[in-house]
């Protein structure tokens, strides 16, 4: 009788064990079983997309970082508002600068349809997108863990809260990275991001005519597209070659040429100007560096098991 009792407590336990790693923690091979297609699929589609606009691989890295940031990687970026949803779309950060919706919308029909019916989350479909987008201009690549399932709520407040500014300055942008649990070399090497990509005059407009710690020829270059007043939404590239990831946006830094603020707050006689110094001539190790931070980036606080749901219109909650 005990040792039947003893044998059913260690079934029990056996069984709690492996359903919370099913539940509770992300894996690669997530799909392998269930739609071994997911995975070509979504690449295919970043693909085309990119191939049809370059900037759109840096738009799709920064919408997982955007969701990332606000309550854990769970596609809270990408509901549209409701009465009950307070979308993330309008706050401050993402309002008429956040972009790839279209992307996501194709990509989630494809993968769909490749499935025959929707089981790849929405969140997971942000992740692999960045993954691949980073590929396509030339990036490392890396396993991303899934498994992670959408949200029924957004925040804008959050979204005007927890993602971080152009305007901070180190100790704050170490601060914002921290409370997501990223440290000070994950700042450095995510920031590395804006080897992609572009910004508006509206973003830098306060750097390039007030801040000391800047090249004076590559101001008066960016100021020719961004003047005093106006032209707030003229773009500039966030390093010299914005469609190709290498290490241009570091070494830029080193000559005192970020386009933002907060770039060239991680090399202005802080800690952190090592790194950026390595990372200025050490691809390699940046692109190491990206990938492993990328990853973590990936886990903050995903929601899984049979919390959220997967939803079957990435803009919707499901009914
Ligand atoms: C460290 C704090 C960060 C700040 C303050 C910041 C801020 C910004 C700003 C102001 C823009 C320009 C937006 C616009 O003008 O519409 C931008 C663009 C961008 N950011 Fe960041 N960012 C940060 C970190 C990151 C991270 C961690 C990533 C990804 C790993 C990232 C990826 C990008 C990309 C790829 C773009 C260009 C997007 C495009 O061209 O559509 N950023 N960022």
């Amino acid at each position: 009788m005990a040792s039947n009792s003893f044998f059913l407590l260690h079934v029990l336990v056996m069984f709690s064990l492996a359903s919370m790693a099913l539940s509770d923690s992300l894996s690669p091979s997530f799909y392998n079983h269930v739609c071994p297609e997911a995975l070509p699929a979504i690449k295919r589609v970043v693909e085309d997309a990119v191939r049809k606009e370059r900037r759109m691989g840096a738009s799709l890295l920064r919408l997982h970082f955007h969701d990332c940031f606000v309550n854990g990687c769970d596609a809270s970026i990408l509901l549209d508002k409701t009465a009950t949803i307070d979308s993330e779309k309008t706050a401050i950060p993402n309002n008429n600068s956040i972009r790839g919706f279209d992307v996501i919308d194709k990509i989630k029909s494809e993968v769909d349809k490749c499935c025959g019916r929707s089981i790849v989350s929405c969140a997971d479909i942000v992740a692999v997108a960045a993954r691949d987008s980073v590929v396509a201009l030339g990036g490392p690549t890396w396993e991303v863990p899934l498994g992670r399932r959408d949200s029924t709520t957004a925040s804008r407040t959050k979204a005007n809260n927890d993602i971080p500014p152009p305007t901070l300055d180190l100790p704050a942008l170490i601060n914002s990275f921290k409370k997501q649990g990223l440290n000070e070399k994950d700042l450095v090497a995510l920031s590395g991001g804006h080897t992609l990509g572009f910004a508006q005059c509206s973003t830098f407009r306060n750097r390039i005519y007030n801040d000391t710690n800047i090249d004076s020829t590559f101001a008066s270059q960016r100021k020719a597209n961004c003047p005093r007043s106006g032209g707030n939404t003229n773009l500039a590239p966030l390093d010299p070659t914005p469609a190709l990831f290498d290490s241009k946006y570091f070494s830029n830094l080193v000559s005192k040429k970020g386009l933002l603020h907060s770039d060239q707050a991680l090399f202005n006689g802080g800690q952190t100007d090592n790194l950026v110094k390595k990372y200025s001539t050490n691809l390699g190790s940046f692109s190491k560096d990206f990938a492993e931070s990328m990853i973590k980036m990936g886990n903050i606080k995903p929601l899984t098991g049979n919390q959220g749901q997967i939803r079957v219109n990435c803009r919707k909650v499901n009914v």
